[in-house]
């Protein structure tokens, strides 16, 4: 069915879009200059259908509450034939921000658009392109990216990915850009304060008034806060740049609310409160910045939010999926609904989902906890993986009969979870529309864009040899995610709903891990059976530091462990990261490699039945992933760059680190998917 014109308006009305509608193509009656000074944060564009999308920007005055804006859309850069010509209101209320949903445009296209004030000055012109038709069987393609933080590094990797496309054939540009999250960080750091942090130099980005300090970062409280977070981050020239390439689909991960956060509560270290008041904010800015297809209660308001009025208030009443019925959590975390499902051309259908407004707190961080038994000191950042999966599926262990106590290290511990329900990320109402959304989808790819990454992240501490410390006191492997890694039983639900419903061309692309990673999305894993029904990807952050950096600056020289997550090679400036090694192939391989250097003689002894799930870790790359979808494959390539620890003076983004791709022909229905791997540049090093 092709929506008319008043489906359009009502879209649009729910939205709070203003609404443009393209019509015969004429040259352009405005009178545009172009003054980038007046439009600091530039344009933007999100969430292209195959006939609409919506176009950004800001345009601040001084003084009045509104000011009218043109927008106008081309199918050329020079403007000489422009399809649609719409007013766009800006107002003080929306801090100056405006969106407008252009309609009746043609699928597949690239287009053009630019908006002017009254005084003819006009904002940047922006490039946007919308979704092939579904019956469009053409191969498409996408770039999935996240963490970005400006605070404490660079973000060429966008002019890196700017710069291939530009060279690259029309057929082989990317469509959009899938942002995952962590779009900005809302734990801001002084200089002044802390003038450096692991390899990066503090960057001066912006002030707080309405703040608090918790070590050296200053979080938020209030609506102008988060305003200026994404006003600083917008300045960013290539964040910038990419905006106006390409549309961006985007979801937030954590740190556009809160850290450590849930629901409307905000956590960052010590500090833990209600925070209703602050996650309407948080929701608010994001509904102001970031173009996308989302839904709010507040009604049709065109161009603002009109946040509903929270009190911070406990959060109390659980119910059985923990979702706090507190009315005023409900209020906040239900002021803007994110999580969207889009068709894009034959082969795509993307179902992105929100993991932090309706997740339950997480078995390990509750009280009880405490209690539980723990590993001697140079093990302690190891928990079993028989621990974190009682924990995780509560009453629903073992098919409904869980354990009374668990065992660890001698320790028993009362089930603190026994009659709860299963640990879940999405929230009951959520995964209804994910798992119906999924059941439902027709295209030959089905694109699961989680924030969280959603692969195991798996050890064999029980394989260390004998004396070389003390002897793990799990039953076996160990998984230390509180991701979607460990998220056993509701990723458990998700994949037996694929095979059940024999869904084929299912796979995750996910971020917030700062590392990249490629693999298979199973339930479970040796000595339980290994079946996976989909393949799951991780991308490296755009800049944020990751472990392999983290682990250089603070782990001991002299720790036990230290060969399992480095090893000091005489020659080398850095240590080479053998936790990649860790994950993929297990301690022995860890420990060779660190005494001896010979990556052949450490992969040779490679536990085999640790990471049958895994093709591929780097917890130190950076950069951006891309996915290319056809008929018959699925490939995906990580770009990394090297640590962008300092601006990169070079147009083209600077050198790669490597390119690494991975390949998947169609399975059918019952069968297993399989990857392929192939180094195209560069050398991965110890991820493989
Ligand atoms: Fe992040």
């Amino acid at each position: 069915m092709t929506p008319n014109r008043r489906d359009f308006l009502q879209m649009a009305a729910a939205m709070g879009a203003a609404l443009a509608w393209a019509g015969p193509a004429r040259a352009t009656r405005t009178d545009w200059r172009e003054r980038r000074d007046l439009y600091p944060e530039g344009v933007a564009s999100g969430d292209p259908a195959a006939d609409s999308l919506i176009l950004w920007t800001r345009r601040p005055y001084d003084s009045g509450e509104r000011a009218r804006l043109t927008v106008e859309i081309a199918t050329d850069q020079a403007f000489r034939r422009v399809v649609a010509t719409s007013p766009a209101t800006v107002s003080a209320a929306s801090d100056w921000t405006c969106r407008v949903l252009v309609g009746g445009l043609r699928p597949g296209r690239v287009y053009w658009y630019r908006f002017v004030d009254a005084e003819g000055h006009g904002s940047r012109i922006g490039r946007t392109i919308t979704a092939p038709a579904e019956d469009d069987a053409r191969p498409v393609k996408f770039a999935f990216v996240s963490c970005q933080n400006i605070n404490e590094g660079f973000q060429h990797a966008y002019r890196r990915m700017i710069h291939e496309d530009e060279r690259a054939q029309r057929a082989e540009q990317l469509g959009f850009v899938l942002h995952l999250g962590d779009f900005i960080y809302e734990v801001v750091q002084y200089p002044e304060e802390m003038a450096t942090r692991y390899d990066r130099r503090i960057v001066e980005i912006v002030r707080l008034a309405e703040s608090i300090k918790v070590g050296n970062f200053h979080l938020p409280l209030d609506l102008a806060g988060y305003r200026a977070i994404y006003r600083a981050y917008l300045r960013d020239p290539d964040i910038q740049d990419a905006r106006a390439r390409w549309p961006f689909v985007a979801m937030w991960d954590n740190h556009e609310f809160s850290w450590q956060g849930r629901q409307s509560l905000l956590k960052a270290g010590r500090l833990e409160r209600p925070a209703q008041t602050i996650k309407v904010a948080a929701n608010q800015a994001w509904f102001e910045y970031q173009p996308a297809r989302i839904s709010k209660p507040s009604g049709p308001g065109l161009d603002r939010f009109d946040p509903p009025a929270v009190a911070d208030a406990p959060l109390t009443d659980f119910d059985d999926n923990g979702l706090s019925q507190e009315p005023n959590n409900l209020a906040a975390i239900g002021s803007l609904t994110a999580y969207r499902a889009l068709r894009y051309g034959a082969h795509l259908d993307l179902i992105v989902t929100d993991q932090h407004s309706y997740r339950m707190q997480h078995p390990l961080t509750l009280p009880e906890a405490e209690g539980l038994g723990s590993a001697p000191d140079a093990l302690s950042g190891f928990i079993p993986e028989e621990v974190l999966e009682i924990l995780d599926a509560g009453r629903a262990y073992n098919g409904g009969n869980p354990p009374d106590t668990i065992s660890f290290a001698g320790t028993d511990t009362p089930n603190y979870r026994k009659t709860s329900a299963p640990f879940t990320i999405l929230g009951a109402r959520q995964k209804g529309w994910f798992l119906d959304r999924l059941r439902r989808s027709r295209a030959t790819w089905k694109i699961w864009g989680n924030s969280l990454g959603a692969l195991d992240w798996r050890a064999d501490p029980q394989n260390l040899p004998e004396g070389f410390t003390e002897r793990w006191p799990g039953a076996g492997y160990t998984n230390a995610a509180t991701d979607y890694g460990g998220a056993y039983h509701e990723l458990g639900e998700i994949y037996d709903l694929v095979r059940d419903a024999g869904i084929t061309g299912f796979a995750i692309v996910s971020g917030d891990r700062h590392s990249f990673w490629a693999g298979y999305a199973a339930k479970s894993l040796p000595p339980k059976t290994f079946e996976p029904v989909g393949l799951s990807f991780v991308t490296g952050s755009i800049s944020s530091p990751g472990q392999v950096e983290a682990f250089e600056h603070s782990f001991p020289r002299e720790h036990a462990l230290r060969p399992l997550y480095m090893a000091d090679r005489p020659g080398s400036e850095k240590p080479h990261p053998t936790v990649n090694m860790l994950m993929l192939h297990g301690v022995r391989s860890c420990l060779e490699y660190a005494r001896s250097g010979d990556l052949e003689a450490a992969r040779a002894i490679s536990n085999p039945a640790l990471a049958p799930h895994l093709e591929f870790v780097d917890m130190g790359g950076h950069g951006y992933s891309t996915v290319r979808l056809s008929a018959t494959e699925l490939s995906t390539e990580f770009v990394c760059i090297p640590r962008p620890s300092a601006a990169e003076p070079r147009p083209d983004g600077g050198p790669l680190r490597y390119r690494v791709a991975h390949r998947a022909s169609l399975w059918r229905a019952g069968e297993r998917p399989r990857l392929e791997q192939r180094v195209i540049e560069g050398d991965p090093g110890l991820a493989i």
